[in-house]
């Protein structure tokens, strides 16, 4: 069944056909393109209330990643060199040149990413509770976060009842890493994508990937190698940061200011993971602010 667009998301659907399959997304204004990357278990939806303080900035672009939103769930293993691949495809195929960035969560991962290997082709990167060095040890976690990955990657057949037949993702981490309640149609909004409980096999890839104490060792060296050349670009940065905040508090965010060169730090207010619902305006409008400065 085709998917629709939530009534409050105001930007036209658009489709482009990548490897095969079709990834959605939002696009709004022209000039240099500002391409904003979601992560887990979100869509471009997440961007809604951030885009309109970008508007006449140049071209809005918000991307589905593959699998996610509404773009196609073709039967792929939806490892993170697979997103690569579509990301990176879709960026050439829509002829986008001097990007900026405006990236959160997963996609922070797959930005970076692709700045470290495309630098000459990114002006600037704005990021938020971004996936940055790789989680030490388990030790890093409070009990209830470490007792969820843990369970989460000790087999796939838990795996799969967490994401698959309770959608602990859609219905426990997104309401519980925001902090002002999602209305129902909100919720609803980030339901739709995942009615059908058999695609909800691919949430369970972010978290089985995300990097804690050097597994696995396929994203632990992407995510050195990406934390290295941060280190060494001059490249414009904006580190978003709320407090309390989950994977990027604000020790986090001032280390990113006085270690990354370029690099401004700006409080949103307050957040925990999904700070797009708690401070949209506040991302905006910094995001604005900072791109008249680059
Ligand atoms: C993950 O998919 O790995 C993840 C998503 C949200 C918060 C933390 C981790």
């Amino acid at each position: 069944m085709a998917q629709s667009m939530p009534a409050d998301f105001n930007y036209p659907s658009k489709y482009e056909e990548v490897l095969g399959s079709k990834m959605h997304y939002v696009e709004s204004g022209e000039g240099d393109p500002i391409l904003f990357l979601h992560g887990q278990p979100t869509w471009s939806y997440l961007w809604r209330n951030v885009m309109p303080e970008l508007e006449g900035q140049g071209r809005l672009i918000a991307l589905d990643l593959i699998g996610y939103g509404l773009s196609d769930k073709p039967d792929i293993a939806y490892e993170m060199t697979d997103h690569v691949k579509y990301i990176d495809q879709f960026i050439e195929q829509m002829g986008l040149t001097n990007i900026t960035l405006v990236i959160h969560d997963w996609g922070s991962f797959f930005g970076f990413h692709y700045a470290m290997r495309n630098a000459k082709n990114v002006r600037g990167i704005a990021f938020m509770e971004a996936v940055l060095f790789p989680i030490p040890s388990y030790d890093a976690f409070d009990d209830q976060a470490r007792e969820f990955f843990q369970a989460l990657r000790s087999s796939q057949e838990t795996a799969e009842n967490m994401m698959v037949d309770q959608n602990l993702f859609i219905e426990g981490v997104l309401p519980m890493m925001t902090v002002r309640n999602l209305s129902e149609d909100e919720h609803n909004a980030y339901r739709q994508p995942w009615t059908d409980p058999a695609s909800r096999k691919i949430l369970c890839k972010f978290p089985q990937n995300l990097c804690i104490g050097g597994e696995p060792p396929a994203i632990d060296a992407m995510q050195q190698a990406y934390m290295k050349w941060l280190q060494e670009t001059d490249i414009p940065k904006l580190a978003l940061y709320a407090e309390p905040g989950l994977l990027m508090p604000e020790q986090m965010a001032t280390w990113c200011g006085e270690n990354l060169p370029n690099c401004q730090v700006t409080k949103i207010g307050k957040g925990l993971h999904y700070v797009q619902e708690d401070c949209p305006q506040e991302i905006g409008k910094a995001t604005s602010a900072w791109l008249k400065t680059i």
